[in-house]
């Protein structure tokens, strides 16, 4: 595996793969690598000659800065795990070598970006599209993966992938989740050890959220479910708890109609590690 970087580099290694008929696989990462991260690499091995990953902590996308300050970053065992996987080249850019000047760049990512994340960070998904987009143009891939478990950051890269009207398939992997439940997240290394303990409650709600609706409940009921019941977990705090439609992301009032599905999205806080997940709600016929 070859460490690069400098764009000139990556553009040499992409462009000697190609000259050899090799299809390009990019997975963007932000490092601190785990198992989920790495479920998108063995995709991108699979279906590609020629696999880039992007590990590069964006600034651009952190509207806090003590979530920017504190992000894990682990360097050298990223590096060993894409080694071992086999991946071609590992993208390490600096800060000044992704911008060499700021990026004024402003995108109208349009109502997919206006809700939940994109409401409750504001800047954030124009700090992705605009390092996306970069990457893009650096890697120039066939295909991009990108995890569900990012479920609305899924559909704003498509967005900005139509409008900068980039030939890149965008390529959806499912959640990874660790035995219990909980999302695998570069964050839960900062959960202590009594919030670790009770962190699969989300994922478990939400997942008895999905029998709640099946049982013919109301959507409403179900948010409201979903929301109290996390929040009766000591030191969980729900930020906000929004089924949505999968392609506009908007929030629903009723359950879509028979065969629809839905995808309900959380954010929740456990002390001051702030966790996303979501679930898909397909809606089935009732007797
Ligand atoms: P990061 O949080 O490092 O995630 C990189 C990719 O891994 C994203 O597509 C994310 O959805 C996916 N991923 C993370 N945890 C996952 C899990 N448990 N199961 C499946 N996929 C998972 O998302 C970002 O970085 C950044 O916003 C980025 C797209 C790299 C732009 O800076």
């Amino acid at each position: 595996m070859e460490i690069i970087r400098t764009v000139q580099g990556l553009q040499k290694a992409v462009a000697d793969a190609r000259s050899n008929n090799r299809s390009i696989g990019l997975v963007p990462t932000m490092g601190a690598l785990h198992a989920g991260h790495m479920s998108l690499v063995d995709r991108s091995l699979k279906d590609n000659g020629f696999t880039v990953v992007s590990v590069f902590v964006n600034p651009t996308q952190f509207n806090n800065p003590d979530d920017l300050r504190t992000y894990p970053r682990t360097e050298e065992a990223d590096c060993r795990l894409l080694e071992a996987a086999g991946v071609d080249v590992a993208f390490i850019p600096t800060v000044e070598e992704m911008y060499p000047q700021p990026d004024t760049r402003v995108f109208d990512l349009g109502p997919v970006a206006q809700v939940m994340e994109g409401a409750m960070r504001p800047g954030h998904f124009n700090g992705v599209a605009q390092v996306v987009s970069r990457l893009m143009v650096m890697a120039d891939p066939d295909r991009a993966y990108f995890g569900e478990k990012d479920f609305q950051q899924i559909a704003v890269i498509r967005r900005m992938v139509e409008i900068e009207k980039l030939p890149v398939e965008i390529v959806d992997c499912p959640i990874c989740r660790e035995p219990d439940g909980l999302a695998l997240s570069s964050r839960n290394v900062r959960l202590t050890p009594e919030q670790r303990a009770i962190a699969p409650a989300r994922p478990r709600t939400l997942a008895s959220g999905r029998a709640d609706a099946a049982d013919g409940n109301s959507l409403r009921r179900t948010v409201e479910y979903v929301t109290d019941t996390i929040n009766s977990f000591p030191g969980m705090e729900v930020e906000y708890y929004e089924i949505v439609d999968p392609l506009t992301m908007q929030p629903l009032s009723e359950w879509p109609a028979e065969g629809g599905t839905a995808v309900g999205c959380v954010t929740v806080w456990c002390g001051d590690v702030r966790l996303i997940d979501n679930i898909k709600y397909t809606v089935k016929p009732q007797h």
